[in-house]
C-alpha cells in the first residue's frame, strides 16, 4: 500500500491494497493515522467493492453510522443495508432513487444539522460524469489557524446554528417553509483524536451566530465563508469510476460542481458515527 499527499491543502491518494479483502492491523493503523492526518482518503481502482466491503472499510475509523433520516420516501432496494444512501440522478419509474440528484452543490459539513454529525463520510464511485461532478474539500483546520485574531475570538467564544432545509443544494433554494432541520452547534470543534481546532462553519448550511443580531451575524458569517473558501485550503478531487473516498466530516467542508445531468452520476454512501461535538 501506498499513501501520497493529493495537494497541499489536505487529501492523500492511497493505492495498491484491494479492499474486497481482510486487511491486517498494521494497514488499518496506517489508513487511520493517514485519515486523521490528511482529512481526506482517496482510494484508488476499488473495482466491484460490494456494500458488505464498503461498510468494513468504513469500520476501520468507527461504528458505522446511521442515516440522518430514515428511508422513508426513497425506493431505495428493500434488500440494501439499512445505512446506505445513494448520491444519485438515476431514475426508476420517472422518481430518483437517491438523494440530492443534480447540479452544484455549496460547501457544507454532512449532518451539522443534528447533535451528532457523522464523524466521517464515505463515497464509493460507481458511475462517474466525463466532465464535472467533483467535490471540491476545504481544510477547516487550516482554515481556522488562519483566521485573523478579530475573527478568531469570535469563533472561539460562539455557537452558530446550522439549518438544512431538504433538497436544498444553494442557499437561494432554501425554503424555511417547507422541511427543515436545525441544531446549535460550536464554532470551532475539535478533532477528536488530535484536539486540532476546526473551523465549523458552511455556507449551505450556517444561518446565525447566537447572541448576534442578523446583520452582524450575517456579516461575520460571510466573511468567514470567504476566508475558508481560499484555493489554498482547497482540494478538488475529480472522480475515477473506482475511487472510494471516505473524509473528516468534522474538519473539512465539501461541496459539488455542476455536470450535465444527462449524464450518469451514481455514488454510494456510508457513513462513521459521530457524537455531540466537543468546543475547542
Ligand atoms: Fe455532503
Amino acid at each position: 500500500m501506498k499513501i501520497k499527499p493529493l495537494s497541499n491543502a489536505l487529501g492523500a491518494e492511497v493505492t495498491g491494497i484491494d479492499l474486497r479483502q481482510p486487511q491486517d492491523p498494521d494497514t488499518i493503523k496506517a489508513l487511520q493515522s493517514a485519515f486523521v492526518e490528511n482529512l481526506v482518503l482517496v482510494v484508488r481502482d476499488q473495482e466491484d467493492l460490494s456494500p458488505e466491503d464498503q461498510m468494513r472499510f468504513c469500520e476501520f475509523f468507527g461504528p458505522l453510522g446511521a442515516r440522518a433520516r430514515p428511508a422513508d420516501d426513497r425506493p431505495e432496494k428493500a434488500d440494501a443495508p439499512a445505512e446506505v444512501m445513494f448520491v444519485s440522478n438515476r431514475k426508476e419509474d420517472g422518481r430518483f432513487i437517491g438523494s440530492l440528484p443534480e447540479g452544484e452543490m455549496q460547501f457544507h459539513m454532512d449532518q451539522c444539522y443534528t447533535e451528532r454529525p457523522a464523524r466521517a463520510t464515505c463515497l464509493y464511485g460507481i458511475a462517474i460524469p466525463e466532465k464535472g461532478g467533483d467535490t471540491v474539500f476545504g481544510n477547516l483546520c487550516a482554515a481556522y489557524e488562519a483566521l485573523p485574531k478579530d475573527l478568531k475570538a469570535i469563533v472561539d467564544s460562539s455557537r452558530a446554528r446550522h439549518v438544512f432545509s431538504y433538497g436544498s443544494t444553494s442557499t437561494d433554494q432554501v425554503d424555511d417553509a417547507g422541511k427543515t432541520t436545525e441544531y446549535v452547534q460550536p464554532m470551532a470543534v475539535l478533532q477528536p483524536e488530535t484536539g486540532r481546532p476546526s473551523l465549523y462553519v458552511s455556507r449551505l448550511m450556517t444561518r446565525q451566530i447566537t447572541g448576534l443580531e442578523d446583520a452582524a451575524a450575517r456579516e461575520v458569517l460571510d466573511l468567514l465563508f470567504d476566508h475558508q473558501e481560499r484555493p489554498e485550503f482547497l482540494y478538488t478531487h475529480k472522480w475515477r469510476r473506482g475511487d472510494l473516498v471516505i473524509w473528516d466530516n468534522l474538519c473539512t467542508v465539501h461541496a459539488r460542481t455542476d455536470f450535465d445531468p444527462a449524464q450518469d452520476r451514481h455514488l454510494r454512501r456510508f457513513t462513521v458515527a459521530g457524537a455531540p461535538l466537543k468546543a475547542a
